[in-house]
């Protein structure tokens, strides 16, 4: 970085003198799934082998360091912010298309309580005890609402017509099933995954199943949009389940992969050795060796190509990981990617780094302590790159 905000990033050199190409999606968020009138179609999906990173944006704005803000080193979450966000088990929807997180700029950390989803006698409750899981799963839900903020609101990027049946791959908690049902009362969504985590009681469109997306899918219908989120690792062999996807897709429907990219990049030379750099390194390192690929998402594109999915759309996001750059909406967006990372970190690194790695538990907390200061560090200009990945069957 020449202190100009130029980066010295070889891989992004288009975004020297910040000249990063933002589109308005929140001018487009009216219509649900409708293509940005702007859609990138002309950069390759190699990332990051080739020279070009597109970056989306909700509002007009540009990735530059800012060089203004001399209030602290410190960007950090947990000590300036209050987080306010809905959970898959709230009552609390709110389904309007002006939606965003709110963050109010005291007090600590909240978030709603966990209840059965509209099962208005457990209104007064107290929030239940967090356990490990339930902490997880607060994670996950929260970083429903940080994906909400990244992409204007939308649930999904692709242009999609009419929407029957829908499915959700992979869907953790059921948040992201359960605000599509609730959206779009004419649709069904399934909600599928290893772990019967969601919750009972939801809408009537909206249900969930127990099942192996690398095993025979085996649905009673095809979709008219197949959708999955953070699945980057969790299969042994993607390319299978894209092609499962594809087969379960109605001609002319769509599949749509949201994804973050490890590892993590820098916008410049701040990043380089930091322990977060460090830290995907290790984490990457570590679960190919345990057969695990973290880092497939970058590749959704050939993959979906190779399943014989046409009119494909790549789009990519930034989460920094931490407010060093201007503009409001990308220190919000920060400041929750920043809370995502800092409490997803510890689940994602223990058992790699112990069982794989060959570290003890009391080395790891203290490798992440150091990893954790880091991403709170506004000196140090790192971010996630976020994907997204749309294909079309073939009418
Ligand atoms: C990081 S979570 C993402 C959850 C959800 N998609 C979201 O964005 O909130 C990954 C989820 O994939 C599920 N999963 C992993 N492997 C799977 C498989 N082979 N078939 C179905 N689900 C799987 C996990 O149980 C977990 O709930």
């Amino acid at each position: 970085m020449d202190g100009h905000g130029v980066p010295s990033d070889p891989s992004l050199g288009h975004l020297a003198g910040s000249k990063v190409e933002n589109h308005d999606v929140a001018a487009t968020t009216a219509t649900q799934g409708q293509p940005s009138t702007q859609q990138h179609t002309t950069h390759s999906s190699e990332y990051p082998e080739t020279n070009v990173i597109m970056v989306d944006a909700p509002h007009d704005m540009l990735l530059e360091v800012d060089m203004a803000d001399h209030d602290s080193a410190i960007g950090d979450v947990t000590t300036s912010y209050e987080f306010h966000f809905r959970t898959s088990s709230s009552q609390h929807y709110d389904v309007g298309e002006s939606y965003s997180p709110t963050t109010s700029s005291t007090g600590s950390i909240v978030s709603l309580s966990r209840r059965a989803f509209s099962d208005s006698s457990k209104k007064t409750e107290e929030p239940t005890t967090v356990t490990r899981k339930d902490t997880e799963q607060e994670r996950l839900d929260l970083q429903h609402q940080l994906f909400l903020l990244t992409f204007g609101n939308k649930l999904h990027l692709a242009p999609t017509e009419e929407l029957h049946q829908v499915l959700d791959i992979g869907t953790g908690t059921g948040i992201w099933c359960i605000e599509f049902a609730l959206r779009n009362p004419q649709s069904h969504v399934t909600g599928t995954d290893l772990s019967p985590i969601q919750p009972e009681l939801t809408p009537p469109n909206c249900t969930f199943e127990v099942d192996d997306a690398e095993d025979e899918w085996v649905f009673p219908h095809q979709f008219d949009l197949v959708h999955g989120r953070t699945l980057a690792s969790c299969f042994k062999d993607p390319q299978k389940v894209i092609n499962s996807a594809t087969a379960s897709i109605k001609p002319g429907g769509w599949l749509e992969f949201q994804d973050i990219i490890l590892p993590a990049r820098g916008f410049d030379d701040s990043y380089t050795g930091s322990y977060v750099d460090q830290w995907c390194t290790k984490l990457v390192a570590l679960a190919a060796r345990a057969g695990r690929d973290f880092s497939y998402s970058q590749h959704y594109r050939q993959m979906f190509q190779a399943a014989g999915l046409v009119d494909i759309q790549e789009r990519h996001f930034v989460w920094p990981t931490s407010p060093w750059c201007k503009g409001e909406h990308l220190k919000k967006l920060s400041l929750w990617a920043q809370k995502d990372f800092l409490d997803g970190i510890e689940g994602m690194s223990m058992a790699l780094m112990t069982r794989v790695g060959g570290m003890s538990r009391e080395e790891v907390l203290e490798f992440l302590e150091k990893v954790k200061e880091d991403a709170r560090n506004k000196n140090m200009h790192g971010f996630m790159p976020i994907i997204v990945v749309m294909g079309r069957k073939a009418s």
